[in-house]
């Protein structure tokens, strides 16, 4: 076994330990502010300190540990991933990210190497947005965007997103004194697992980013009347549900027809039972593309063609546009570094575009971003068969070594 094996080895350790850690006994589910995200958010902590970073959890529960060169007024570069979840995850899905900018930075600190920029490690606390259906909370606080009015929003046990971040110790008014300046950054590096096929296909183990798409998320509620199920005539009803399953089956349609993704991921019957012709329903919409123009053109298409099934089938409707974020660019220069270290690494290196969105989007709008991507089991992803192999964590840490000294050598220099 080599180094880089043996360390992948230690990697994939934490990445079990913290998949350990979850709100269902029977899968991995970690979503912001619970107590055991604050478990798994503790344990990160523990592992920073551990490994000489000077760490502590900010305001928003982000994990932060930093190590700090001899120049007080340096830039900082940080390295980060997220440890919230989906609902019933894969266990690689933000922890990769996390573990591995952990691991790179113990070497960093054991080689005793003069480092010419501060490194902040960050675990951010929400990126997938699975509690307050909004995304990036912790990387905004970072980046200094987070919207006030997002400690308004509520979960689905009514409590406030203001609530939750008091819940977990964390000021409200402080929020704003845990961003990293815009004037501070040197640049951002996110390891992520791909989460499609790509690179499984291609046998490729690492592939740097290029690119993330646009993304817009909807939150629609079509209410209609409940009803008798045995007496209402089919022609005589208001049902939100099959209004619901027309307007879905027209978004795969046009989505197929585009150059978009397009999904309904979440649907709630308002008091389901088998013998009520569904009065409402609430349900999410999650449009991605690369193209912005498209993405923009097919939301006003979907828009439009929804109030016309809803006109036809008399169903009124809510529509609230809950997010969008444009496209995010990767810094060139870092993509350049990043290219460099592969073939270093004795990859042919492959330039891909990111349908999944990732904190680097929120992080663009004030420092330079970069990410790697690893292959995963068949581009298995948001799903309990997430794998990833060893050799492959293996493999990119070689990759982030190159990467992390040329990035050294050249603000050496
Ligand atoms: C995060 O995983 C997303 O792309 O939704
Ligand atoms: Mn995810
Ligand atoms: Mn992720």
């Amino acid at each position: 076994m080599n180094e880089y094996q043996y360390r992948a080895g230690r990697i994939l350790e934490k990445i079990n330990q913290l998949a350990s850690i979850s709100e269902d006994e029977n899968c991995i589910t970690r979503t912001f502010g619970t107590e055991k995200f604050m478990e798994g958010a503790d344990k990160v902590l523990e592992w920073m300190k551990a490994a000489g970073l000077n760490s502590r959890i900010d305001n928003i529960g982000n994990v932060r540990g930093k190590l700090l060169c001899n120049n007080p007024s340096a830039k900082t570069f940080v390295i980060a991933s997220h440890i919230d979840t989906v609902v019933n995850a894969g266990k690689f899905d933000g922890p990769l990210g996390v573990i591995m900018g952990l691991d790179l930075i113990e070497h960093l600190r054991q080689s005793k190497i003069t480092l010419p920029f501060h490194i902040e490690l960050i675990a951010f606390s929400d990126e997938e947005g699975v509690r307050f259906h909004t995304t990036y909370l912790g990387s905004k606080v970072i980046a200094g965007s987070f919207e006030k009015d997002l400690l308004e929003k509520k979960d689905s046990a009514g409590i406030t997103l203001e609530k939750a971040i008091v819940n977990i110790g964390g000021d409200i008014n402080k929020l704003f004194d845990d961003a990293i300046e815009e004037k501070d950054w040197l640049g951002y590096f996110e390891i992520h697992i791909e989460q499609g096929p790509v690179l499984y296909e291609k046998n490729i183990p690492v592939a740097v980013v290029d690119s993330i798409s646009a993304q817009r998320r909807v939150e629609i509620i079509l209410k209609g009347v409940a009803g008798h199920a045995g007496t209402v005539p089919m022609s005589m009803r208001n049902d939100a549900l099959t209004c619901a399953a027309e307007f879905i089956l027209m978004v795969e349609r046009l989505a197929v027809e585009n150059d978009l993704v397009a999904t309904v991921g979440r649907l709630n019957i308002a008091h389901p039972a088998t013998n009520v012709i569904p009065g409402e329903v609430v349900f999410s919409l999650d449009l991605r593309s690369a193209n912005e123009d498209i993405l923009s053109s097919c939301y006003h298409t979907i828009k439009k063609n929804c109030d016309a099934i809803c006109a036809g089938r008399n169903i009124g409707i809510e529509w609230k546009l809950v997010q969008e974020t444009k496209s995010t660019s990767c810094d060139q220069s870092m993509k350049e570094l990043l290219v460099r270290a592969i073939r270093g690494a004795g990859y042919e290196p492959l330039l891909l575009a990111s349908g999944a969105g990732h904190d680097a989007v929120a992080i663009s709008k004030v420092s330079p971003v970069a990410m790697l991507f690893v292959r995963c089991f068949k581009g298995i992803s948001h799903n309990p068969g997430e794998n990833v192999e060893l050799d492959d964590i293996a493999q990119a840490i070689g990759v982030c070594n190159n990467f992390i000294s040329q990035l050294i050598n050249q603000n050496n220099s």
